[in-house]
């Protein structure tokens, strides 16, 4: 169902974040009420930093995610049913926000919390304030291996800490 969200706390969360990030994968979601794009992210985490309930995305240079998240001061991480959204969710990894509205051409609809949209279709929602903005480069890698696998387009990722201020689920 859609729009049926409540709110948990973040320590209610029954969840592995392994599975949710790394297999399921998220949809990170940024902009405001007049325009928003999202992006597919597997790589990430949730935990605690600076006394706050927080979670880290890795977005890199080239996305047009990177772009809307810039401008806005919060986002959101949305979690689907993997199975029954995979081909969505490879969508949503693959093309573009820049050439196309992907939220409406996979079929999705917003909600906003303030002014940070969420995807009414995801089973979880994390509505997050953006705490820092670090950027990855080749000094900061320590596994020169990784420079090679990961890095060879030199297009790094910027690292996003974003405080969870609301824990939206479906049940
Ligand atoms: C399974 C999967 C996981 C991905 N994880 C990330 C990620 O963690 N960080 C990232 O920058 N891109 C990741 N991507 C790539 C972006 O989702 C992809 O480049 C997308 O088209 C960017 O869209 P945008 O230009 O509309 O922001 C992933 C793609 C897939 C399919």
């Amino acid at each position: 169902m859609e729009n049926e969200f409540k709110e948990i706390r973040p320590e209610e969360l029954k969840d592995n974040p392994f599975k949710i990030i790394g297999k399921d994968w998220m949809l990170i979601t940024a902009g405001n009420k007049t325009h928003a794009n999202a992006m597919t992210a597997s790589w990430g985490g949730i935990g605690r930093l600076w006394e706050k309930d927080v979670v880290f995305i890795f977005v890199r240079q080239s996305r047009y995610t990177k772009t809307l998240l810039d401008q806005e001061s919060g986002f959101s991480c949305a979690f689907f049913d993997h199975q029954k959204y995979l081909k969505e969710l490879a969508y949503m990894g693959s093309a573009s926000g820049r050439e196309e509205d992907k939220i409406k051409k996979a079929g999705f609809s917003l909600s906003f919390e303030k002014e940070i949209p969420y995807l009414n279709q995801a089973r979880l929602v994390f509505i997050c304030s953006k705490l820092s903005k670090s950027s990855l480069s080749e000094e900061t890698i320590l596994d020169k291996k990784i420079l090679t696998d990961i890095y060879g387009d030199n297009d790094f990722h910027h690292l996003y800490v974003g405080e969870i201020k609301k824990v939206l689920i479906k049940e």
